[in-house]
């Protein structure tokens, strides 16, 4: 999978005819091994004797929290799809598409069995009737990784035949969104349903479904297994737990860097290895683009999932991308502001148009900087997804920090 990095199209076309895009998997633990350190016995435990509330009591006193942006406490949403009757069904979130965000790829390359005994242990906690899971496709080699480990777990009797259902993305950013994603496993053009209601009531097929990240189930399994400490011990700046940063920008590392929740930017560039020679922190991106640029004189924030009062932003998936002063801040938000125009669905006019109108305001020479606010007004507030509602972010924290630059 490395190999296609800067892919063109003729790469592309020689590795697919050499049939070899899935020969360099990644060194990952397998089912025996994974077995070997006591992988599967908390599950077994579970399905034997597990009492569903202590579960819940247990994943809420630690602190898991769902990882794919949200933060929205995953106990609670465990119990809301459980007090629904029944058939429920379990979706998996992997599609992992916000632009700077690799951490539930990193997480799967190295220890798949950690992330999928975590689903059985959901599903065996909401009774689901099936898993379902939606995998990006721009990852081969993990889709190549679940396919053997899926087959294992059959094979070894862990789960019956079908039980699991390995679902492929086709690279629409909205298809993370996660009723768009329910409609895709439907079978259906990926469109964001309104809420309410909510997934939790009405999901697949009309059924009650619980949708988690692919890392909020590899911090059930380790919460399981290894205690609530595991994330509840760790404190920083007043917030509890860990997050998995996906650095990427000017950074000496980049890569996945887990540090406390409520760690800085500071801290995380100071995991990364530090700045890259010759540059200087300009502005950052604390938790993808929907979440637009933070200048570096706001270094001391603590970045976590309850930044958007005070701040007007949140840290999201947690991808943080590093600018210098080699970078423009300008060029940046439009940039963000091009790609939600690429990949707005186009079902709601504040959106599909307002992200048009915005990339040509954001186009000029001077930004039309009261229009540009009425924009991001109408469609923070009229848009029916968060893609829309967020993509003001960048337009007015650019507005507000790099008053020069516009
Ligand atoms: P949200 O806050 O609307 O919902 C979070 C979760 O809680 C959902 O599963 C929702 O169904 C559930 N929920 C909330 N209130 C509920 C209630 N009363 N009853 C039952 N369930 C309830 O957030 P959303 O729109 O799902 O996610 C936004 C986040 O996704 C942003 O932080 C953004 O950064 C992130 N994101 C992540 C991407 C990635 O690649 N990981 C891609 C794009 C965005
Ligand atoms: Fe589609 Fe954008 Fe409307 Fe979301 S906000 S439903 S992406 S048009």
């Amino acid at each position: 999978h490395n190999h296609i990095d800067h892919a063109t199209p003729e790469k592309v076309k020689a590795a697919i005819e050499a049939d070899d895009t899935h020969a360099h998997l990644p060194d990952y633990q397998g089912l025996a091994a994974y077995r070997e350190s006591g992988g599967y016995a908390k599950l077994e435990e579970l399905r034997k004797s597990g009492v569903f509330e202590d579960v819940q009591q247990t994943l809420l006193d630690a602190g898991v929290r769902g990882l794919g942006g949200a933060g929205f406490p995953s106990g609670r949403k465990w119990g809301f799809v459980r007090a629904e009757k029944g058939p429920r069904y379990l979706a998996v979130n992997g599609d992992e598409g916000e632009p700077g965000t690799f951490k539930d790829r990193f997480y799967l390359e190295r220890h798949p069995h950690v992330f999928l005994e975590g689903m059985l242990i959901a599903a065996w906690a909401v009774e689901a009737d099936t898993c379902f899971i939606y995998m990006r496709d721009e990852y081969p080699a993990v889709l190549e990784i679940l396919r053997r480990e899926i087959a294992a777990l059959e094979e070894a009797g862990i789960v019956k035949p079908g039980f699991i259902d390995l679902r492929r993305g086709a690279g629409a950013y909205i298809c993370g969104e996660e009723s768009a994603m329910i409609e895709s496993i439907e079978g259906k053009r990926g469109l964001p349903r309104h809420r309410p209601p909510f997934v939790a009531q009405v999901g697949i097929f009309n059924k009650p479904t619980l949708v988690n990240n692919v890392e909020t189930l590899y911090w059930v399994t380790r919460v399981l297994r290894e205690g609530k400490d595991v994330l509840a011990a760790t404190e920083k700046n007043g917030r509890k737990g860990l997050r998995s940063f996906s650095v990427s920008g000017r950074v000496k590392k980049p890569g996945v860097h887990l540090l406390p929740a409520g760690s800085t930017i500071a801290d995380v560039i100071e995991a990364a290895g530090g700045m890259l020679d010759g540059h200087e922190l300009k502005a950052y991106q604390p938790g993808g683009p929907s979440s637009g640029l933070l200048p570096a004189s706001m270094s001391h924030v603590p970045l976590d999932f309850d930044m958007l009062q005070e701040h007007g932003t949140f840290i999201g998936s947690a991808a943080v991308v590093v600018l210098s002063d080699k970078d423009s801040a300008r060029e940046a938000a439009l940039n963000m502001l091009r790609f939600f125009e690429d990949e707005s669905c186009g079902q709601c006019t504040p959106c599909r148009v307002g992200c048009e109108k915005a990339v040509k305001l954001m186009e000029a020479d001077h930004w039309d900087q009261p229009l540009l606010e009425k924009l991001c007004q109408a469609m923070g507030d009229a848009s029916i997804c968060g893609l829309g509602q967020a993509a003001p972010n960048p337009i007015r924290l650019t507005m507000k920090h790099f008053p020069d630059e516009v």
